[in-house]
């Protein structure tokens, strides 16, 4: 399948390491231009020189993506460098994981901030250089955990995946005249180097293999290009009929039906 991705140009948020990257990467290898970002530039740096062993011309903006000024930021930085932009891919996130009646206002402003005010306000950004294109694909990395409960302690986390996907759906009805798709994809547990389940697979080996015997019915952890290859796809002509949906990419590991 030809996934007529040469020369688009993506932007990528939060694309150091881990699943970010990986997107990068596979965008890069079905021939995209693609801007990555980042808080740490050394990181950001030596990702870059990954992707652009995938393909082609890759540049970097060292960016907090929570700052009020990052979409702007990002626009002016992917049109100079490559004079258009055909694909954002908002991926950085986080968690503050407690009970919830011991979560304080600071955790919900922070964790809200980088699951979804940044790819809000990121994609409002970039929305007047898609319609410039003649139309575009934005894809959110949510979380099975924003489709169904993920359990106690993940009050902040499952709020905000959820409202990720509710805002992608919304999104897509808005922009849809505009040729611009709107979708989000919802990973399990993804295991990579470095990663947060790469840690707890070292620290506790007996726990993690309980855990994949108890949660993931394929007998493994996701891998960060599982999840990329999808997020390439979405963001190609080939998805074309695919807007405000949701794709789970996870082994079967959640129990939605839908
Ligand atoms: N890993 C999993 O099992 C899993 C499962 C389900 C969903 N997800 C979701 O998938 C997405 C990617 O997760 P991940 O585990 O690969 O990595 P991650 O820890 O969410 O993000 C890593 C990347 O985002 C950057 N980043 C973080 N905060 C940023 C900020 N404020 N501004 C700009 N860049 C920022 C990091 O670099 P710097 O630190 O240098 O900024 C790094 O490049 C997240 O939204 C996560 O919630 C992950």
């Amino acid at each position: 399948m030809n996934l007529e991705l040469k020369d688009k140009v993506a932007v990528v948020a939060g694309a150091s390491r881990g699943i970010g990257l990986s997107i990068a990467q596979s965008l890069s290898r079905e021939g995209c231009k693609v801007l990555i970002c980042a808080r740490n530039a050394e990181t950001l740096d030596n990702a870059a020189s990954f992707v652009r062993e995938s393909g082609g011309d890759t540049e970097t903006l060292v960016l907090d993506i929570t700052d009020k000024n990052a979409g702007a930021l990002l626009v002016e930085k992917a049109l100079s460098d490559f004079g258009q932009i055909d694909i954002y891919v908002g991926s950085a996130g986080g968690n503050r994981r407690k009970p919830f009646a011991d979560t304080t206002d600071s955790d919900w402003h922070e964790i809200m901030d980088i699951n979804f005010h940044a790819h809000a306000r990121c994609s409002r950004a970039i929305i007047p250089a898609m319609r410039d294109a003649g139309g575009g694909a934005i894809t959110f990395i949510s979380s099975i955990f924003g489709r169904e409960a993920g359990g106690p302690g993940l009050s902040i986390y499952n709020a905000t995946k959820s409202a990720l996907i509710s805002l992608a759906k919304i999104m897509a009805i808005e922009l849809g005249a505009d040729g611009i798709r709107v979708n989000t994809v919802a990973p399990g547990s993804i295991r990579y180097p470095g990663g947060s389940w790469d840690r707890r697979c070292m620290e506790d080996p007996e726990g993690m293999a309980k855990f994949i015997q108890e949660n993931l019915p394929m007998g493994r952890f996701g891998n960060a290009e599982e999840v990329a290859d999808v997020v390439a796809f979405l963001s190609s002509a080939r998805a074309s009929w695919i807007s405000g949906a949701c794709i789970t990419v996870d082994g079967v590991q959640s129990r939605s039906l839908i």
